[in-house]
């Protein structure tokens, strides 16, 4: 579909908002537990066979798609998912599991990245294992190789199939010597999940160490597992005989909080973040500082505004893994620096193509350009591929309301910015998928004072 069949189509279902923009955001609101921590912790509940300690609670869930997607996908194994959307709390018992029909799995095709985890567990739990095919964001080409070559080498044999791929271990899994070729967060959750009840050690090196991967060692912990995470990004594990469930308050989610602080300094505003913590944040706000940003940390949240005594301050920066500037933060932190006097600089170095959003907002009158090069320290993975992985901003600029079409689920919440900053009114289609990792992001406008429809 074209970019105008896409709107259209948006248009049809009813799936855009429109926004007069201008208006300062103000007040407070609440982030609950981190999109890329909850849908894993979910998965690693399917890793508890021992007898009568089956159920896993998991709490300050937030209401996302990939919340839904992942219960979905448990409950056809035969898990029994009580999800109470109110109190952000999660049940997990998978005290009986079962293969379930490929037909039911396949209808989860492309919905969530998610399923890939299930290899592990799934393996170690039925013997074999069904994964459909993975959605996920068009921001790069995605591959899954560190995940299946880590899996063949802990035992299991890969078969691609036309709606997905399957997986058995006949022979049983046992612990493996892995070094990964980059440090992958979902290929480090591969090997956790998997490791925590293979035969034997395993020794993972260039491991990802995210806050994320953290919290997911912290509940594999509390399920039985032995995990030590050395310096230099080596984890070892020994495969013990059998996991309990456990009970976990999630970490909060730190790119929601970081999009929410990117759109309170763009529109001129001041926003209160119940349950953003500096801890996992310190990179975002050393970079919000010295773009001109103002934030006081409490105990209970952050505080992020701008100030008119500050001056903005051009920057370059970088993305990396952890305790780099998260890739997930540069599209909503982009939209902030059409807004910084001066020249800026991101180079992207984690995805190949996530700066393709910024065509959008140079419609609406920023001053983008993007460049194959790699303008930053060093060069990265994408150095001679070809890829448009680096941007300079110019700013500040004057943005024009516009019809735009989210492209992913950062850029979608990033034109939500962008539409919240301009002058004049815009219309956001396609922002249903916004709502796979931005939880009521409608209320949290209202909250703010947004002026939308
Ligand atoms: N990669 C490979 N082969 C693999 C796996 C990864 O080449 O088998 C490459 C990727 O193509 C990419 C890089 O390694 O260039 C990093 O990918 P990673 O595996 O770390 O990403 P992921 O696990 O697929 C998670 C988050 C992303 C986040 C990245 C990086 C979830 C569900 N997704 O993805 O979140 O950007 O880690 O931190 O946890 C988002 O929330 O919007 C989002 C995209």
């Amino acid at each position: 579909m074209s970019i105008r069949e896409e709107i259209e189509a948006a248009k049809l279902a009813g799936d855009f908002i429109t926004i007069e923009g201008g208006v300062p955001l103000r007040g407070e609101i609440t982030v609950r537990g981190a999109k890329n921590f909850v849908s894993k912790a979910m998965v690693a509940s399917l890793l508890a066979s021992k007898k009568g300690e089956t159920v896993s609670v998991l709490r300050n869930v937030p209401k996302i798609r990939d919340v839904e997607v992942v219960s979905k996908l448990l409950e056809l194994h035969g898990a029994k998912v009580d999800v109470d959307v109110e109190k952000g709390q999660v049940t997990i018992d998978v005290g009986h599991l079962s293969q379930p029909e490929i037909a039911d799995v396949d209808t989860l095709a492309g919905s969530s990245r998610i399923p890939i985890l299930f290899c592990g567990p799934l393996l170690h739990r039925l013997g074999e294992a069904f994964i459909p095919s993975l959605g996920g964001c068009n921001i790069g080409g995605r591959p899954l190789d560190f995940h299946f070559d880590a899996l063949r080498q802990f035992g299991a044999t890969i078969e691609k199939t036309k709606g997905g791929v399957k997986i058995s271990a006949p022979n049983g899994l046992k612990g493996v010597k892995i070094k990964l070729p980059y440090p992958s967060v979902g290929a480090t959750e591969q090997i956790l999940l998997t490791a925590v009840l293979a035969k034997g050690k395993t020794e993972l090196k260039n491991a990802a160490i995210e806050p994320e991967i953290m919290d997911e060692i912290d509940v594999l912990q509390k399920m039985g597992a032995i995990i030590s995470v050395d310096t230099d990004r080596v984890i070892h594990i020994e495969g013990v005989e059998e996991l309990k469930g456990y009970n976990h308050f999630s970490l909060p989610d730190r790119i929601e909080a970081g999009s929410w602080a990117c759109a309170a300094l763009s529109t001129k505003g001041d926003v209160f973040i119940k349950g953003a913590q500096q801890s996992d944040m310190s990179t975002f706000l050393n970079m919000f500082r010295k773009i001109g940003g103002e934030f006081d940390i409490k105990d209970d949240g952050i505080r992020f505004y701008y100030s008119p005594d500050n001056r903005s301050h051009s920057i370059a920066l970088e993305t990396a893994v952890h305790p780099g500037f998260m890739t997930d933060w540069q599209q909503p932190f982009v939209v902030a620096l059409t807004q910084v006097e001066g020249l800026s600089i991101v180079h992207e170095t984690v995805y190949e193509n996530r700066l393709g959003f910024t065509e959008a907002l140079n419609l609406m009158g920023a001053q983008i350009q993007l460049y194959k090069e790699c303008l930053g320290s060093k060069a990265c993975r994408f150095a001679e591929r070809n890829f448009e992985h680096s941007a300079a901003i110019v700013g500040p600029t004057k943005l024009q309301g516009a019809e735009i079409l989210v492209p992913d689920l950062r850029g979608g919440f990033s034109y939500l910015i962008a539409a919240l900053t301009a002058e004049g009114k815009s219309t956001v289609y396609g922002i249903s998928l916004i709502d796979r990792g931005y939880e009521m992001f409608r209320d949290k406008l209202t909250a703010l004072g947004a002026n939308f429809k």
